[in-house]
């Protein structure tokens, strides 16, 4: 029988030096689903997003993805098979205009066999695509891109992360620094984008936004995972969304 998990962490634990960054973390990703980690300042889910991408090495446990063990694999094999992240606090290429940056998240897109297209017409469709969902980056493609506002520059790292045609998105703190309004703007992306068909796993403080638009979730608190459940659900726990999460 096929999987329904495109992503599995069974028992994950990681350490830096002494410290026990993640211990016995197991998260499951559906196919077509938005997954939410959500949790305080330093409770480990930056570096379970590290891990999944291949960027640190994990002291116990395993990451499977698309029923294969991708545990030990390098980052760029990683990306290539379509684990494509947004990474916390941005890090867009300042000195290069919006339209580059975007070019360089497409660097791992190849022809696509199925539907019978070259890489320059992948690419072009991909550019198309992230210019519909925001416009704001199609008039301002020639834009240095540091000059951009908080709320651009975002816009401008998950874009880099769709240009690479993920089947998982990761997004780390989308919306960290961002006003209300700009934040509302970007969940309703991440919605529209899940519903054309991309899984999304998204790592968050701000918890009743996420929670309102993403399936399931796993609190992360100091390495380990102190509750899990459907979103709906969560979010009628108002005692969880006050004093866990913040608001
Ligand atoms: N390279 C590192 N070396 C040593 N300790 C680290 C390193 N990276 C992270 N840590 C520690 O691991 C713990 C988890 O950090 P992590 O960045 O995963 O948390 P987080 O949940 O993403 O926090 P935040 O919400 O602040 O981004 C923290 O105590 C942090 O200080
Ligand atoms: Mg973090």
């Amino acid at each position: 029988m096929m999987n329904n998990n495109i992503l599995e962490v069974n028992n994950l634990s990681v350490s830096y030096g002494n410290i026990v960054a993640l211990r016995n973390v197991s998260i499951k990703v559906p196919r077509g689903k938005i997954i939410a980690v959500l949790g305080a300042n330093g409770g480990g889910k930056t570096t379970l997003l590290k891990k999944i991408s291949g960027l640190i090495d994990a002291v116990g446990g395993e990451v499977i993805y698309e029923g294969n063990e991708i545990t030990k694999l390098p980052a760029e094999k990683i990306t290539k098979q379509g684990i494509i992240q947004s990474p916390e606090g941005r890090q867009i290429f300042g000195d290069l205009s919006v339209e580059e940056n975007l070019k360089i998240g497409a660097f791992t897109i190849t022809k696509d066999k199925e539907k019978h297209q070259s890489r320059k017409t992948v690419l072009k469709n991909n550019l198309e695509r992230v210019y519909k969902y925001f416009p704001v980056l199609k008039e301002r493609k020639s834009q240095i891109a540091k000059t951009l506002s908080g709320g651009e520059q975002q816009m401008l790292a998950i874009s880099r992360a769709l240009m690479g045609t993920p089947k998982l998105l990761i997004l780390d703190e989308p919306s960290l620094g961002l006003a209300p309004l700009i934040v509302r703007d970007i969940f309703s992306i991440v919605k529209e984008l899940n519903k054309e068909g991309t899984t999304v796993l998204i790592i968050e403080q701000n918890a009743l936004q996420t929670l309102k638009i993403s399936d399931y979730a796993y609190v992360l608190q100091v390495g380990e995972v102190i509750m899990e459940g459907n979103s709906k659900e969560l979010l009628q726990d108002q005692q969880l969304v006050e004093s866990y999460l913040g608001k």
